[in-house]
């Protein structure tokens, strides 16, 4: 039984070296972003990475992504500097997020959407389904002045406000 997992974790590791710059910008945002909340004492790690795809469009590159980070025994300020294990028991969570980035310019952040849960978390899925439709969104950013008809009908129907109140009371401590 070994022996498949050890090839996954392989495949794995070899996906995470075929990362373009874009993915891996968009990655070290979100855990920028994720360690700047006040809530999260502990680093966190990235673990593996589900999912990751670059488009270009006519407005901009998108960026979409799906990982997993783990907690650590450093503080969230040892980060950058510490090589920090994985604390055995610790917090896991799932990232999920997308940018838009200027084609010529990927400082410039055009829009952007993510968020960690924990899989354990009572309102993952609503939380998973808030995202993309919010990642529809960042997709568009920047598209109206190309012509994109059914995208742009698209996005005018969703609802300007999102069923996900109460998100930061439910999300735990890290
Ligand atoms: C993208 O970047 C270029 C170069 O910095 C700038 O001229 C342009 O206005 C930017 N586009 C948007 C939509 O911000």
């Amino acid at each position: 039984m070994q022996g498949p997992l050890v090839l996954c974790l392989a495949l794995l590791a070899l996906a995470g070296a075929d990362r373009t710059p874009l993915q891996q910008k968009a990655l070290h945002l979100v855990l920028n972003y994720f360690h700047s909340r006040p809530n999260v004492q502990l680093a966190f790690t990235e673990q593996a990475v589900a999912e990751a795809t670059e488009t270009a469009l006519p407005g901009g590159t998108f960026v979409q992504l799906e990982f997993d980070i783990a907690q650590t025994s450093c503080r969230k300020h040892q980060r950058m500097t510490q090589n920090c294990p994985v604390k055995p028991g610790g917090r896991r969570q799932k990232c999920l997020a997308c940018f838009k980035f200027n084609a010529s310019n990927p400082e410039n952040i055009l829009d952007k959407s993510w968020r960690c849960l924990s899989l354990q978390n009572p309102i993952f899925q609503v939380a998973k389904r808030n995202q993309e439709q919010e990642c529809r969104m960042v997709k568009d950013a920047n598209e109206e002045g190309h012509y994109h008809p059914g995208v742009f009908a698209f996005s005018r129907g969703l609802p300007a406000t999102s069923p996900e109140e109460g998100l930061s009371l439910l999300e735990e401590s890290a």
